[in-house]
């Protein structure tokens, strides 16, 4: 398997001094930053738009922005997103009147497409847009705040999502989101997950380093 990637939802950072804490969960070992966009609408809470990844790329932050889309309609934001420097853009199915089309949009625009599942999200809409995906984001709680409980038939979800990939024969990563810790990184990444976002597990913690080390020594075992 490829490379497990870790992704630091920047939901639980410091947004007073957002771009140092970026930068420092970067040099401590993260992969990806994961970029939470709720609009008080599709989800109940408010957070940031693309001026602010705007301002993360301007900060000097080069890593891959990961920006999960928490809101409806979606299809607007994406070429904004696009401009402010998003690497990977996912949404979920039911905030998309035409699924195909918002994800070809995100192609369009040059960025990496992804589908979100919430936890009692049905897989069929995977049916007819495989061939199409780069990301399958498994919401392992209900989206719309950190620091929830990680919700374990996700696990089930998990191994389901990664036979239908592996039987795809496509790249396409398995992210999984919501309560990942040290303590069930491992398990997670058993049932099938390559990439892995981390929130609170993270940026409540004073050490970044010692966290995301702790992470992959688990995904190393
Ligand atoms: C929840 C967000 C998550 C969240 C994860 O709606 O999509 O990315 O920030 O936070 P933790 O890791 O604290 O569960
Ligand atoms: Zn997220």
């Amino acid at each position: 398997m490829t490379k497990h990637l870790i992704a630091p939802s920047i939901l639980s950072a410091d947004f007073a001094r957002l771009g140092e804490d970026v930068a420092q969960v970067l040099a401590s070992g993260a992969d990806v930053v994961h970029f939470d966009v709720m609009d008080n609408h599709y989800v109940p809470n408010l957070t940031i738009g693309p001026m602010v990844c705007q301002a993360l790329r301007d900060y000097g932050i080069t890593a891959p922005i990961d920006v999960h889309l928490m809101v409806k309609p979606v299809d607007r934001l994406i070429p904004d997103f696009a401009k402010a420097g998003a690497s990977i853009i996912t949404f979920h199915p039911e905030a998309s009147e035409h699924l195909d089309r918002t994800i070809q949009l995100i192609k369009d625009h040059g960025c990496q497409a992804g589908l979100v599942f919430n936890p009692a999200t049905p897989l069929h809409y995977l049916d007819y847009v495989m061939d199409k995906l780069d990301v399958i984001l498994l919401m392992s709680v209900n989206p719309g705040f950190g620091g929830q409980s990680f919700i374990p038939n996700t696990l089930d979800k998990t191994r389901e999502v990664r036979k239908r990939i592996d039987a795809s024969g496509r790249d396409i990563r398995l992210e999984i989101d919501g309560g990942v810790k040290v303590d069930n990184i491992r398990e997670i990444a058993a049932a099938g997950a390559d990439m892995f976002v981390a929130g609170s597990a993270i940026f409540n913690q004073p050490d970044y380093k010692a966290v995301i080390d702790q992470m992959r020594a688990e995904l190393a075992q």
